[in-house]
């Protein structure tokens, strides 16, 4: 099976163009301190450097992430679709364990025409995702004669708000590298974690597993969460594997982050103190905020999955799985209506022209009516 899609091993993107020479020139002979001093510099790699430093500051600084690796979009969104351009083509599959962000379905399907199949997870082991359950999700797959191009996980989980442990992450790696299939980690909630277990990134996991195939692994992230931003768009791509990183940044065009928003964060995330202040106080506001939010839920019977990250809870009071496989229950039952009622939340709500459209504000999740 061909690892890449067609549009990233033909020249469809115009590799061929005098558009990318420069891109080219870089490629064969990246300049180098001591190495290749006379070497082309690559001048648009300071974003990327500040970015890749914030990265592993969230993970704790037990990896190091390659700047040179980092290819910005926009938005989490944008980093998928472009991942998606690059490793599948239309009618392939990616497995996704359920239940999962729906916006990945629509989005990935709309643009790309990729397939999403669920991997059925259960609430009875707090939705484990078992090798079993990614064996059964494959067959079915190869049963109806699709492709399976990969696995797409999300860690820490939207909508579980639970990061995934060592030995799941393990196994999902050893699966991926058996079928020869990718594993496309999106952390955008990696930030978010405001109790133990600690998040985990797949990066550290690569670390611990040398022997598997590097040319697999890439990891989706963006500022929209960690941070609180969505409005300004900033996603990355991380990918261990070259041709990947060639081709995500000769079609990043489709969805550029400005030169002012790079600059930007450059600037602040160069900002220590500023953003381990950052880190540190989000997570004790969200745990404190997770907690009344659970407590408060409990109070009228409503119980919640157990959870340590991301911004939402699960009403984990009953399990339901559509034909499918997503379970929507996380969406809840008719036993409690949210009310945004801040006067300036409201306000915000009735000027839709005001917002992103990748906002949480309108986002189904946070306007959950159960
Ligand atoms: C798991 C997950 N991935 C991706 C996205 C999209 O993020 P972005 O706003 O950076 O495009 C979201 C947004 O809710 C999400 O929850």
């Amino acid at each position: 099976m061909e690892l890449l899609s067609k549009i990233a091993t033909n020249d469809g993107h115009g590799e061929n163009s005098a558009f990318f020479d420069g891109w080219k020139a870089y490629d064969s002979d990246p300049y180098h301190p001591t190495n290749n001093p006379n070497g082309v510099i690559q001048m648009g790699l300071a974003e990327n450097q500040a970015v890749a430093r914030f990265m592993e500051k969230v993970r704790g600084n037990r990896v190091r992430f390659d700047p040179a690796r980092i290819v910005m979009s926009g938005g989490a969104t944008g980093a998928q679709e472009t991942l998606a351009f690059c490793l599948a083509d239309p009618g392939d599959a990616l497995l996704v364990p359920a239940p999962y962000y729906p916006g990945k379905r629509s989005r990935l399907n709309m643009a790309n025409r990729i397939q999403l199949l669920p991997v059925i997870c259960h609430s009875s082991n707090d939705f484990k995702i078992t090798r079993q359950a990614l064996e059964t999700a494959y067959k079915k797959a190869q049963d109806s004669n699709i492709k399976v191009k990969g696995l797409l996980l999300n860690n820490p989980s939207n909508p579980l708000g639970t990061v995934l442990n060592r030995d799941t992450l393990t196994e999902s790696l050893k699966f991926t590298n058996d079928k020869k299939i990718h594993l496309i980690c999106d952390e955008i909630y990696s930030a978010t974690v405001f109790a133990r277990p600690n998040f985990i990134s797949i990066a550290e996991i690569l670390q611990e597993n040398d022997e598997c195939n590097r040319d697999l692994i890439h990891i989706v992230y963006s500022l929209s969460k960690d941070l609180g931003f969505p409005g300004f768009r900033v996603g990355i791509i991380y990918s261990y594997n070259d041709s990947v990183v060639n081709c995500a940044r000769k079609m990043s065009s489709f969805g550029l982050v400005s030169t002012q928003t790079q600059h930007l964060i450059a600037s602040m995330l160069s900002d220590d103190v500023f953003v381990d202040r950052f880190l540190s106080e989000s997570a004790k506001r969200l745990g404190q905020r997770h907690k009344i939010l659970s407590r408060g839920l409990s109070q009228v019977g409503i119980g919640s999955l157990k959870s340590n990250a991301g911004l939402f809870l699960l009403d984990g009071s009953e399990e339901g799985s559509s034909s499918d496989g997503i379970n929507r229950k996380q969406y809840g039952k008719s036993k409690l209506e949210i009310s945004l009622s801040f006067r300036r939340l409201d306000e915000i709500m009735m000027a839709p022209h005001k917002m992103s459209p990748h906002s949480p504000m309108s986002s189904p999740l946070v306007r959950a009516r159960t």
